[in-house]
């Protein structure tokens, strides 16, 4: 039997049934510390995930500081202690204020040390639209943080993530291309539209959860810090992006969300792409006959 097909059956038996299943993945509505917890094994390639940033969304009740971070600390350590030892995660986190001291702090800046990972590095995600600030500057830019296990043996398939906007695309040296025809090294800046809400203005993928990663962002995760085949997770789910992003890249998905209402989303966002996925296939065996 397959470790994921393990992993899946397992989780039910400890949980019971999940809140939405799938040949490729599997949604379960709880607690995410419950369930990591009831893992046994090493089994995520990679997880990708935002938790709440406790600033009071509609999704959290704020906790105290230490308390957020212990929070963070219990979590991440589940999910270090399941991943695969070639695997990575990527956790994105925006800012908080810390009352006296900061008006808004990144939290990267106390959670970065807080898991027994290995830091490879942070990547700037700037969007260009957002809150304009009157008393500072308007801020453009969460960040991500990319962990392995094994500084020694990760995945990085940077040839699946290169960006092809490359300046000067026929420069040579000593009569080689100075650049790679694919496209260049897409940096740790990485410009990427949010997704955006309100009349007129609501990105095509806006859905009523009031956190949602861009496709664009997930996508380039999983094409470049996975393989197909893997088993990705995402104990934060919200409205299923990572799911929706490793299903159209041929990963497998565990996803956790503890709103039902979110796993609703999750499920129709999920059910609707596997639909039309369905029907752009039968259009093109069409075509050929
Ligand atoms: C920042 S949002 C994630 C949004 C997601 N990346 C997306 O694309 O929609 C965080 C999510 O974590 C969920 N959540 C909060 N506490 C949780 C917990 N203990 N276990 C599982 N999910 C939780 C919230 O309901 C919320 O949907």
């Amino acid at each position: 039997m397959q470790k994921e097909n393990f992993v899946l059956t397992d989780l039910q038996t400890i949980l019971g049934a999940p809140y939405c299943v799938g040949e490729d993945y599997v949604i379960y509505c709880s607690d995410c510390l419950d369930l990591l917890e009831a893992v046994r094994e090493e089994v995520f390639a990679l997880t990708v995930t935002s938790p709440p940033y406790n600033i009071g969304k509609e999704y959290e009740d704020p906790l105290p500081l230490e308390d957020y971070l212990s929070w963070c600390q219990r979590w991440m350590a589940q999910i270090y202690r399941i991943t695969l030892p070639a695997g990575a995660f990527w956790l994105n986190v925006g800012y908080i204020p810390i009352p006296g001291k900061a008006r808004a702090l990144p939290l990267p800046y106390l959670l970065w040390n807080r898991s027994p990972f290995h830091l490879i590095q942070e990547v700037v995600w700037n969007y260009g639209a957002g809150v304009a600030s009157r008393k500072s500057l308007s801020p453009r830019n969460e960040k991500l943080l990319w962990y392995v296990k094994d500084p020694a043996n990760y995945t990085f398939n940077l040839d699946a993530i290169r960006d092809p906007d490359v300046k000067y695309p026929h420069q040579k040296k000593n009569g080689r291309l100075r650049c790679n025809t694919i496209g260049k090294n897409p940096s740790d800046v990485w410009q990427i539209a949010k997704v955006t809400s309100g009349q007129d203005r609501a990105s095509p993928e806006r859905t009523p959860h009031p956190a949602q990663f861009p496709l664009d962002l997930v996508d380039r995760i999983i094409l470049g810090f996975s393989n197909p085949g893997d088993l990705v997770l995402d104990p934060f789910i919200g409205s299923g992006t990572v799911a929706l992003s490793c299903l159209a890249h041929d990963r497998k998905v565990i996803g956790i969300e503890i709103n039902p209402d979110y796993c609703r989303i999750a499920e129709q966002r999920i059910k609707r792409f596997l639909a039309d996925r369905q029907s752009r296939l039968f259009d093109q065996i069409l075509l050929v006959f």
